[in-house]
This record gives structure tokens, sequence and C-alpha cells, in this order.
């Protein structure tokens, strides 16, 4: 099948990668025209686990292409996917100017039956607008659907080779058999395809989304009162996750989520349900407590250091919004990089892989280490703030003779606490005790 993929990034490009993969001919298009030549170039411009070797592999049988000729893009495919920006607006509603843009382009550049596929994710009812918006100058028979997508970065082309489920929404059925011959590759497993109308596809994003996004906050809320009450979270988590009910996935508490979805989509979720005279409750104290939950250990770290943050110096580790990925939009450490300075911290960073987006966002605010052991010298601690792998387990060794105080603060609950306690660190985690070394050495140098 031909297909044209609007917006390539995260999402466009996976997208675009994958279906080339099963034999289709693909043009992803967009408008940043740096973009497009690197890609072109096979020069890849994100990190996502895999993608890679698909990317250069289509590019090199020619099934994948780029171009920021929208016109030229869309010519000859029967199917174009919309993976553009929906960023929130100034009163939290996604702003669907990127989407509108392009249908309304669209309309004027069709000269034949396309599937114009909204995979962006969309508050409802914005398939009637698209449609809308190209039947303003196309007045011949188009189909629009509504397919969300739901691969996590970090292991996106694994979801999206085998994704548990495919939404579309549509109530076309000429649209509805095109979807159904372009998925059935993806779903040879049993993995179901779900047909509903369009409504109810742009709604099932959100509420998924926003539910994870409860799960983990709760679970965040569970730490805070181990935390008070002297209860560990890793058992708690072990208890409930096992029963088939819960589940044993997104238990884990950590520094709040963030990410380019998460924040954008509960917050979209509450101004829709606004707009139609519904205060979704739960979703409101979600968002309360993630904002909160970012900035929880800073105040631990504050206490350690008997509000004495002023000329400290930090370590991080982690920067992306989450592993195996360089994607920091909303991520968790650039608030905690943000708190620290306005303390008077200085701080040397790693990351493996997003170093150069949080560069580019922040500058030279921050000290970039070559690796996660040179930014330990001299630290008065380290702060964990993303979960990779690299960094569960470290050689302590090493770490000890280059920090000023063996003092970690963990946000993702990397390490035991007895563990590490053993190994003479002060370490504080979420929701678990601190460990506390018996001859008191984590004390020095304190003010
Ligand atoms: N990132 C994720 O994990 C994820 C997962 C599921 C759904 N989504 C949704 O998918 C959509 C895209 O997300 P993303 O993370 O890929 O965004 P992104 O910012 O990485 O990519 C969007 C791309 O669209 C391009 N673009 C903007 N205007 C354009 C135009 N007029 N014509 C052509 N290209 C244009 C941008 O240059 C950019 O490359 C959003 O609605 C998002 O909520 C994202």
């Amino acid at each position: 099948m031909k297909i044209a993929i609007v917006g390539t990034g995260y999402v466009g490009l996976v997208t675009g990668t994958c279906f080339s993969e099963t034999g289709n001919d693909v043009v992803c298009i967009d408008i940043d025209s740096n973009k497009i030549e690197k890609l072109s170039k096979g020069e890849i411009t994100i990190y996502e686990p895999g993608l890679n070797k698909l990317f250069l592999r289509n590019l090199k049988e020619d099934r994948l292409t780029f171009t920021t000729d929208l016109s030229a893009g869309i010519k000859d495919a029967a199917i174009i996917f919309l993976a553009l920006p929906t960023p929130p607006g100034a009163d939290g509603s996604a702003d669907l100017r990127f989407v509108l843009d392009v249908a309304d382009k669209l309309g004027k550049l069709m000269t034949d039956y396309k599937v114009i596929v909204d995979k962006s994710t969309v508050p409802v009812g914005t398939a009637e607008k698209v449609r809308e918006a190209i039947s303003k100058n196309f007045k011949s028979e188009f189909g629009v659907v509504s397919n969300p997508e739901f691969l996590r970065e970090g292991v996106a082309v694994d979801d999206f080779m085998k994704p548990d489920r495919v939404v579309i929404g549509t109530t076309s059925e000429r649209a509805r058999k095109i979807m159904d011959e372009l998925y059935n590759p993806f779903v040879r497993q049993g993995n179901p395809i779900i047909y509903m109308n369009e409504r109810s596809a742009e709604l099932t994003k959100y509420a998924a989304n926003s539910f994870l996004a409860t799960k983990i906050t709760f679970m965040n809320e569970i730490a805070q009162i181990c935390e008070r009450l002297g209860a560990d979270v890793d058992m708690v988590r072990r208890g409930i996750g096992s029963d088939e009910r819960i589940g044993k996935r997104f238990l884990f508490p950590g520094i709040g989520y963030g990410g380019s979805c998460f924040p954008k989509d509960v917050q979209a979720l509450v101004k829709s349900s606004n707009d139609v005279d519904y205060e979704f409750k739960i979703l409101n104290a979600v968002m309360e407590v993630n904002e909160k939950q970012k900035i929880h250990l800073i105040s631990k770290i504050r206490k350690y250091f008997d509000g004495h943050l002023k000329g400290k110096h930090f370590a991080l580790w982690g920067l992306a919004f989450k592993p195996n990925t360089d994607d920091i939009r909303e991520a968790p450490a650039l608030y905690l990089i943000d708190a620290l300075k306005k303390e008077g911290c200085t701080l040397s960073v790693y990351d493996p892989e997003a170093m150069n987006n949080v560069k580019s966002v922040i500058g030279d605010i921050v000290v970039y280490g070559e690796n996660q052991y040179e930014v330990l010298d001299n630290a008065d601690a380290l702060i964990i703030a993303t979960e990779w792998n690299e960094f569960r387990t470290p050689n302590f060794l090493k770490m000890v003779t280059s920090m000023k105080n063996k003092v970690i603060f963990d946000g993702r609950n990397l390490f035991d606490v007895n563990a590490i306690g053993n190994l003479g660190f002060y370490y504080e985690s979420i929701g678990r005790d601190a460990s506390i070394p018996a001859n008191g050495y984590y004390r020095k140098n304190i003010v």
C-alpha cells in the first residue's frame, strides 16, 4: 500500500518505518527541513531501541522516503496518517492548529479517494473537524479514521510491530476495509483490532493515558504514606501487584510521571470534561499530586543538608523522562535541575542518550559529563532521576573514591536499601526507609 505520514517525530518516524517494514511504500513528510535532510541521508533523528536497523533497511530498499513537500508526498498515497503535535493550549486543551492546518491543506491538494487517519492524540470531535476542514475544498468521497497510537517510547518498535490492540474509529465501511488490510500483518498472533466510532476511539486514548497516570499517582501517594508509617512501598507493591485485578505493571513509585503524553493528555481530558460541565475530580487530584511528587526529592535533600543548599554541588544521573529514550519533554530531571539551581546549587549531569536534547533546552547552566562516574567528582550527593539499566549495578568502589559525601537520593528506587547501607552510603529513595550507616560518615561536610 502507498502511505503518507505527515509529521515525522517520535510517532511519525516509528509508524512510517514499521509500515515500510511490512512491505508498504511510505513517504514521511515534515516541515522541519533539517530533520528531513538528515533522515534522507540515513541519519536517524531520535533514539529508539531497534528503530535504526529497520529505518536503514527500508531506506535502502526505497520503501521509506522523506520529503518536506506535502503535495508530492501525499499524491499517490491511499492512506494519509497525521502524526502531528497536539500540544497543550493556554487553557489546557489540546491545540489542534497543526492538525487542522494540514487537514485544510489536504482538502486543497487531494484529487482522489484517500483515507485520512488521525494518529495524533486528539480530543473527541476532532475527526468531524478534520472532515469539515477537508470538505471545504475537496468535494468527492474520502474517509476519516481515528487510530490512536499506544506505543511506549523506549519499546516503541515492539509495541508497534506487536500491538496489544489496534483501535480503529470509523463509521465508513470502505475506510475500515483499507485499515483492516493495513493492520492485519501486525495482529497475526491474535491480538484484536477493535472497531468503534471516531468519538469512542478518540476518548479511548485519553482514557488509557489518564488511567495509567492515575495508577502511577496512586502508588506515589502510597509511597508518601509508607514514608510516614514506616512501611516499605516495594513490599506493598508486590503485595498488591500479584492480585490479577490490579496487575504488576505501572505500580512503581517515583518522582512523578512526565513525558510528552501523560501530562498534556490528563490536562486535556480534564478540560474536555469541564467543557461538557463535568468536573473530573480524580484527574484534578492526579495533576496536583504529580506536581508535588516531581519535587519530593528536593524536600528530602533540603532536610538532609539542614536547609543549607546554597553552594552545594550535585551529580545527577538520568535526564530523559524514562529510560531507553532521548525524549526530555516534561522530564522530572528538568524540574529537579530548575529547583536546585534556584537554591544556588551547581550540577554535573549525565544521561546515556538525552544530553544533546537537554543542552539545546537549558544550555550550559549545568556541566555535562562524559560518563556516569565523571560527574561524581566532588559531589555532595548523587541524585538519580531516570532508571537506565547502566545505573542499576554501578561500580560502588569507583563512586566512593570520587564523591565528597557517600550520599544518594534515588528517585527511582534502584538499589536495595540494606545492601547500599552496608556499603556505607546514606541513601534515600521513594516510599522506603533511608539507609543510615552506623558510623555516621554520611553527616560529614554538611554545612
Ligand atoms: N511520543 C509518544 O510517545 C506518543 C505516543 C502516542 C501518541 N502520541 C501523540 O502523537 C502526536 C505526535 O507526537 P510526537 O511525540 O511524535 O510529536 P513530535 O513533536 O515528536 O513530532 C511531531 C512532528 O510534526 C512535525 N510538524 C509540525 N507541523 C507540521 C506540518 N504542518 N507538516 C508536517 N509536519 C509537521 C514537527 O516538525 C515534528 O517533527 C501527538 O498528538 C502525541 O500526543 C505520542
